[in-house]
């Protein structure tokens, strides 16, 4: 498969593993990057140090390209993009923020920049700064969300529309039939989060697994629209449940006890983050497993439409 998401990437597969606080480290990142997707390591959890060491550990585990995320509005650090440029790393994804100054210094050091965009006005604002290329996030994804969110069937094709770079698609991809629908709306690559989380490899305590796997696509809730702090999409659960009702005073005060949840198992100690596809995943799989299953699925689907109506 070529297009100009492997040739920017290096990779062999237009396939990107979804930066997450704590979750996107070595053992999934690797993972990816050796199934011939692009390993994403994330810098969301503030633990700079930690996510130095598991950079290094990135090479002892492949030698296949990776990349590294930097959630604007959550690492407010000014020393980190001279962090991942010391770190060595070729490919950056940047989200959750306006990319202006940051994109610069990033390619002026030779790194190859994608941009995290909700909506047509960010994404046209993400090119004007420069950027190589845009993460084009629906709001049926996991994760946190603008506010204002909309769904990728309408998002992408919209954005690349109007955009000249190349594309990877986010939230709701989960296979290959969702592959190649992006690809048909205009995307060159896909991105998924909460298939990675469901996966073997994801260190996340079995119960967020099983969570998953339980889940209907209804599901998920989306909390804080109104703010203060961010909107996000997560699993529902007796907490977010009674959230989506009445927000809490601070929604991010809800992460003191994340790792709680995301290593203790305890569904109820913090929010898990997930997308609506929770209710299309029914097995835990090896990533190598997903990618490969995911690639022969969005031939056979391009070749199948082909065929009916080609
Ligand atoms: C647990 C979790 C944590 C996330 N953390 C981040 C993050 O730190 N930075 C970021 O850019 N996106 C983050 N996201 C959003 C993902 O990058 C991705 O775009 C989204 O999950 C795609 O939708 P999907 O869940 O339908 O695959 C997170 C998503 C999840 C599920």
């Amino acid at each position: 498969m070529k297009n100009r998401i492997t040739e920017l990437l290096g990779v062999e597969y237009p396939i990107v593993q979804a930066p997450m606080g704590w979750i996107a480290r070595s053992p999934l990142a690797s993972a990816v990057s050796n199934a011939g997707g692009m390993g994403i390591i994330e810098t969301s959890s503030g633990e700079l140090d930690a996510i130095k060491g598991e950079i290094q550990k990135m090479r002892a585990l492949t030698s296949k390209p990776f990349g590294v995320n930097v959630a604007l509005a959550f690492v407010r650090d000014p020393g980190i993009v001279q962090f991942i440029i010391d770190q060595g790393v070729k490919f950056v994804t940047t989200s959750a923020g306006d990319p202006q100054k940051i994109v610069g210094p990033l390619k002026e050091a030779g790194l190859t920049v994608f941009h995290v965009v909700p909506s047509l006005k960010a994404a046209l604002r993400a090119v004007d700064c420069g950027v190589d290329g845009l993460v084009v996030e629906g709001g049926e994804g996991g994760g946190f969300k603008n506010p204002r969110e909309v769904a990728t069937m309408v998002l992408l094709p919209l954005v690349c529309e109007k955009v000249r770079v190349p594309v990877i698609a986010a939230g709701g991809i989960v296979d290959g039939r969702t592959m190649a629908a992006a690809f048909a709306l205009g995307a060159e690559g896909v991105q998924m989060g909460t298939r990675m989380v469901s996966s073997a490899e994801s260190p996340v305590h079995a119960n967020w697994k099983n969570a998953i796997l339980a889940a209907q696509e209804t599901d998920t809730v989306f909390l804080n629209r109104f703010g203060p702090g961010p909107a996000l999409r997560a699993l529902r659960t007796d907490k977010t449940t009674r959230f989506e009702k009445e927000p809490p005073e601070n929604v991010m005060g809800e992460f003191r006890n994340a790792l709680a949840l995301y290593f203790g198992g305890d569904m109820e100690a913090s929010i898990a983050l997930s997308g609506q596809v929770a209710g299309r995943i029914d097995a835990v799989k090896p990533v190598a497993e997903i990618i490969a299953e995911t690639v022969a699925e969005f031939e056979a689907t391009v070749a199948s439409l082909g065929r009916r109506y080609g």
